[in-house]
């Protein structure tokens, strides 16, 4: 079965086709990050239009690097939330006019599973090489970090989760792009604190831990005082004006972000006794949280590959093939929602 996805919550627009859930046959991103790059954030108007720009030309591009015509495609899948309003209103309705006027199966799916299930998918590249990580088996833990979320949560399946822990205040990846947005470091600021902090002391600064890790909080985490403390109180910490570069800002608040995701995150894996830990989302990219985990020798982790850690339509085509298989369709009257209720500590 092959599955158009589409996929316009945030900042980018993206179509991709993909076979019986897994198989990528293409995956078309087209980032707005230029035109929103100057307000050093998202600009929700700004995003709505672009994607109503953009949307038909970016599924006709999906469709031709398949090879494919709109007739091969068997059903629709679409990002119905979380999200920016305006702009999953376009996709969706674009998926639903798509699917009405083909007349095929159409499905409305949830952007943070969708995350989760991107390190099942299988990318062939231009040279007919697959990418040959392990998927995932469930049950799992699951790691979902963005610039709106942060979840750790178990799995059972590719729509049964349950939240363990998630963030009290701002998510990982909004702290990146606050911090980033303070210092002018650039957009978004995920990426670039992360490249930065490659040339900086990740020690210069000691920035300290939220104390979230008893009782109830104890999978739970906090932004707001590090980014408080990063972007307000640095000469709290000591800094004489020149002795310290902008990478050592970088790399020392990536450093305590990092500790604070592993702090919650071990302490999940240790009381549920998973030891495949499964990440996904914008800041699964972050090369220090990469790369510490795979340090661990008693877990094993899964990352999607760096092309599917941010906001796709593959991730969404696939997880709705996993609906679709098991008879599920959405009604061409479902709407979407900016946020998913009560997600706090079950999701969705
Ligand atoms: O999943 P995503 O593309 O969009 C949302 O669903 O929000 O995640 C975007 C977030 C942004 O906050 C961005 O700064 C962050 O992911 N991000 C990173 C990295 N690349 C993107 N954060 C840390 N390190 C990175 N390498
Ligand atoms: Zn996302």
């Amino acid at each position: 079965m092959k599955v158009l996805g589409i996929e316009t919550s945030c900042d980018e627009c993206s179509a991709a086709v993909v076979e019986d859930g897994e198989k990528i046959l293409s995956n078309v991103i087209a980032t707005q990050i230029p035109f929103h790059a100057p307000w050093n954030g998202v600009v929700p108007e700004i995003a709505s239009r672009k994607h109503t720009e953009w949307i038909y030309a970016v599924t006709k591009e999906a469709l031709d690097k398949a090879g494919l015509a709109a007739a091969d495609i068997d059903a629709a899948a679409v990002t119905g939330r979380p999200g920016l309003l305006g702009s999953l209103l376009v996709g969706l309705c674009f998926a639903k006019a798509f699917a009405w006027s083909r007349g095929i199966p159409f499905i409305a799916v949830d952007h943070m599973l969708a995350h989760l299930y991107a390190p099942r998918l299988i990318i062939n590249n231009d040279t007919g090489a697959e990418n040959n990580q392990a998927r995932p088996e469930y049950p799992f833990l699951g790691l979902l970090v963005s610039g709106g979320h942060t979840i750790i949560c178990r799995a059972d399946s590719f729509d049964g989760i349950t939240v363990m822990g998630t963030t009290i205040d701002d998510a990982a990846g909004e702290a990146f792009d606050k911090v980033a947005k303070h210092y002018n470091f650039g957009y978004p600021g995920g990426a670039v604190i992360d490249k930065m902090a490659r040339n900086g002391d990740s020690g210069a600064f000691r920035f300290p831990l939220p104390s979230l890790h008893k009782g109830d909080h104890r999978y739970d985490v906090s932004y707001s005082g590090l980014k408080t403390a990063v972007v307000n109180q640095l000469e709290m910490f000591k800094v004489k004006k020149g002795e310290h570069t902008n990478e050592d800002i970088a790399a020392s608040f990536q450093k305590t972000a990092v500790d604070i995701l592993l702090r919650a995150l071990l302490n999940a894996a240790e009381d549920s006794e998973l030891t495949t830990i499964v990440a996904g989302g914008g800041v699964a990219a972050n090369s220090s949280l990469r790369s510490r985990l795979a340090e661990r020798s008693d877990l094993r982790c899964i990352f999607p590959p760096l092309e599917l850690c941010g906001d796709n339509a593959a991730m969404v085509a696939g997880l709705g093939y996993q609906y679709l298989a098991r008879g599920e369709q959405s009604p061409l009257n479902v709407t979407a929602q900016a946020r998913v209720s009560g997600f706090k500590k079950k999701y969705p």
